[in-house]
């Protein structure tokens, strides 16, 4: 069991997308997550920040790059525990961070036994573009994929686009890798997450048909491996391919 240091994906200027780190001893309290910094300067935006056993390692990870106060944005992609498990610690940690989620599970998050208050933003159905740096992030509608209330974030400057659970992978014990290198032997780690945690093709086709505009030149999950520029297309064209997932299989 191996723990890896952040990992810069993209730097130019004083913009990054940095992968924060990991446990692989982590596994053994759930499945393996990834979280994400985006860096402008010496600001930051956190992605699906995550839960309570990640917290620690995550922080020190963001303190390399970024001083807490300066994490301006924490982005959540959807309302799992993977996710927000850990958002009542980053409230105290990153006190001037606006927090973002879906209009949908806002209401839900104080459940986490913290009072928000004028912190949170809700994230309408359409998806916004959320002022950050000398730039944006967008938040980009993604609903159903898995939750109803879903977004994805994209970096215009870096062109990263991080898919929340859509790219998720599962590994076998010691097999983790950071990126993907066999697409052809990474889809056997995918197949069964998106068949059971996917509900619907019409929502996959939905998002595809939204995004394909989009100069997107890495996608970076939730949980398993990241896309670089040709696996991009693999991986698009693959979800496209996928015949049966979620409610066909019931
Ligand atoms: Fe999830
Ligand atoms: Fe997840």
């Amino acid at each position: 069991m191996k723990v890896h240091k952040p990992y810069v994906i993209y730097e130019e200027g004083d913009h990054s997308f940095i992968w924060l780190g990991l446990d692989e001893s982590d596994r053994e309290k759930g499945v393996l997550t990834n979280q994400y910094l985006i860096r402008d300067g010496d600001k930051g935006a956190l992605l699906d920040a995550g839960g309570y056993f990640v917290f620690e390692r995550v922080l020190n990870s963001v303190q390399e790059f970024v001083k807490p106060e300066n994490v301006e944005l924490l982005l959540y992609s959807h309302q799992d525990p993977d996710v927000v498990g850990a958002l009542n610690l980053w409230v105290d940690m990153v006190p001037n961070a606006r927090i973002y989620v879906s209009e949908l599970w806002e209401r839900f998050l104080p459940h986490l036994g913290y009072d928000l208050g004028e912190a949170i933003n809700e994230l309408p159905d359409q998806g916004a573009k959320i002022p950050f740096g000398k730039s944006y992030i967008e938040a980009v509608p993604a609903h159903f994929l898995h939750s109803p209330g879903n977004f994805h974030f994209y970096d215009p400057i870096s062109k990263v686009y991080f898919s929340g659970d859509m790219g998720a992978a599962i590994f076998p014990k010691d097999k983790w890798y950071l990126i993907v290198e066999n697409f052809e032997e990474h889809v056997k780690l995918m197949e069964g997450f998106h068949r059971r945690y996917i509900p619907s093709k019409a929502a996959i086709e939905k998002w595809l048909n939204r995004i394909q505009g989009m100069d997107i030149r890495i996608i970076a999950p939730q949980h398993g491996s990241i896309f670089m520029e040709k696996d991009v297309k693999n991986f698009l064209d693959w979800l496209r391919s996928l015949d049966k997932v979620g409610l066909d299989l019931l």
